[in-house]
């Protein structure tokens, strides 16, 4: 396998398989580009690579548990086919380190996401045998080592590009290997960013999405060093020219500042849809999760974020069959879930996770408790979208043209709201029309354009 890579030149091929959240999928768009300086170029199917990467997440035990019986499945196309080298990144990796090797022994390297810009180093040095772990935290920063996007690349992936502004996390939910996995916070520079955004638009990106495990926490410093929030940073983006929309995920509610709220009352580009997970709706359940707010703090904020944007829709992510979570916090839950009206949420029975406070608490519920409360609370949730959705028939709104329909004539593009939206136009991918929503279905609407 090693001869193989060390005779070829330039004409490497990687696949890489991404689990878990827009970090990973940008952390793993991240890796390929690094890779092409390396010779390698990117390809959909994985009995074509010569390196397979798996980038790893691990927030609950069925994520793992893909991930290692992906590794199982790979080990026998590795068998039959000797001919590449396998490596895990991630937050598996991070997690459970040298483990992997043990439990895996297919396994060639692996490197913590903090690491991955060592990667065409560790390429060469496996070229000389042996297995590499490498899940340090860095003391470089690994986006001055990256390579900037590449025009090819971006354009692969369209006109709606992320960029992670911030990573880790210090708040230490006793349910979240987060913090552990990706560390503390640390902030990317308002340089780095603003240079990272503006060869994204010069690629043709319309849509910038900023992305941190607590997007909102990112703070950083003007250039006469005053401090600034991400409220700021999205007011010094909205200046740059080409771009069309903007976006930011996930906030933590303590992080929402007046700056940030003004941001979504002054900037039209600032997409009114918001991730704020509030986790559940029982104050006693916050404080064992160490939320640090209450169901009261949050009903507030989201009033004052509606009072700066009437038309911004929630979204958010809940858990069920937290320790010691009874019936009747979990009606305080569906009530929450009433008071705000969620246009989409994410809900996950809790996983009990190695190294975390909640996984040492007494009173775990029972599994059958959580598949319960899950069903309960997803048929309230779906329920809430297809209102959501129906709602907006008959409404005139903005729609960035991503790419091109099934049938003939017809595009796909994106609503405000992040559902996709089916429209008949001649306009171009990259540009933004008006559209009438004419029909709601599952996840997406049916529009007709609007020519003014
Ligand atoms: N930083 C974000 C969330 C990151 S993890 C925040 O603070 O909201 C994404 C989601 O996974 C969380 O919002 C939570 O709903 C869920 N999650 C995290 N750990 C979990 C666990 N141990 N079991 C079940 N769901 C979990
Ligand atoms: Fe995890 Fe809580 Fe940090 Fe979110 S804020 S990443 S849920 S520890
Ligand atoms: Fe998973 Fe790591 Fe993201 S644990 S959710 S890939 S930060």
């Amino acid at each position: 396998m090693r001869g193989k890579i060390q005779e070829k030149s330039h004409c490497y091929k990687v696949f890489i398989k991404t689990y878990g959240c827009q970090m990973n999928v940008y952390d793993s768009q991240r890796i390929v580009d690094s890779l092409l300086e390396e010779g390698y170029s990117p390809v959909q199917r994985i009995g074509e690579a010569d390196l397979v990467l798996l980038n790893t997440c691990h927030i609950r035990e069925k994520a793992s548990e893909k991930f290692y019986s992906d590794l199982g499945r790979l080990r026998i196309l590795r068998e039959s086919k000797n001919s590449f080298i396998l490596g895990v990144t991630g937050c598996t990796a991070q997690a459970e380190g040298e483990e992997i090797l043990h439990r895996a022994p297919v396994v060639d390297f692996v490197i913590g996401p903090q690491t991955y810009h060592r990667l065409p180093r560790i390429l060469k040095e496996l070229k000389k045998g042996g297995k590499v772990v490498d899940i340090d935290y860095a003391i470089e920063n690994k986006f001055d080592y990256l390579p900037l996007p590449n025009k090819e690349r971006v354009n692969s992936r369209g006109v709606s590009a992320f960029l992670t502004v911030q990573e880790g996390c210090d708040k230490f939910c006793t349910f979240c290997v987060v913090p552990y996995t990706r560390g503390t916070e640390v902030s990317r520079s308002v340089e780095e960013i603003i240079r990272e955004a503006e060869k994204l638009i010069s690629f043709g990106v319309r849509e910038i999405t900023l992305l941190g495990q607590n997007v909102n926490a990112w703070h950083g410093k003007g250039a006469n060093g005053c401090d600034w929030s991400l409220g700021k940073l999205l007011f010094r983006l909205a200046e740059l020219r080409g771009l069309k929309r903007l976006r930011y995920t996930t906030s933590h509610p303590c992080n929402m500042d007046d700056l940030l709220i003004a941001a979504h009352r002054d900037l039209p580009m600032l997409m009114p849809y918001l991730h704020l997970p509030i986790q559940a709706g029982s104050d006693r359940i916050l404080k064992l999760m160490n939320r640090r707010h209450s169901v009261r703090d949050y009903l507030l904020l989201i009033e004052r974020i509606r009072r700066a944007r009437s038309d911004l829709a929630f979204s958010g992510d809940f858990i069920v069959g937290f320790p010691g979570e009874t019936d009747l916090d979990f009606k305080e839950t569906l009530k929450l879930v009433e008071d705000v009206f969620y246009a989409s949420a994410y809900s996950f029975k809790y996983s009990s996770r190695v190294g975390t406070p909640g996984s040492s608490m007494i009173d775990q519920v029972d599994e059958d408790k959580k598949d319960e409360r899950l069903q309960c609370l997803q048929m309230r949730l779906n329920e809430q979208k297809r209102q959501f959705l129906e709602s907006k028939r008959g409404l005139l709104t903005d729609v960035l043209i991503e790419k091109v329909g099934r049938h003939k004539g017809q595009m796909i593009g994106r609503s405000p709201w992040l559902a996709p939206v089916v429209v008949e136009t001649e306009a171009a991918i990259g540009t933004v029309i008006n559209v009438l929503i004419q029909k709601a279905s599952t996840n997406s609407f049916f529009g007709a354009e609007e020519i003014l």
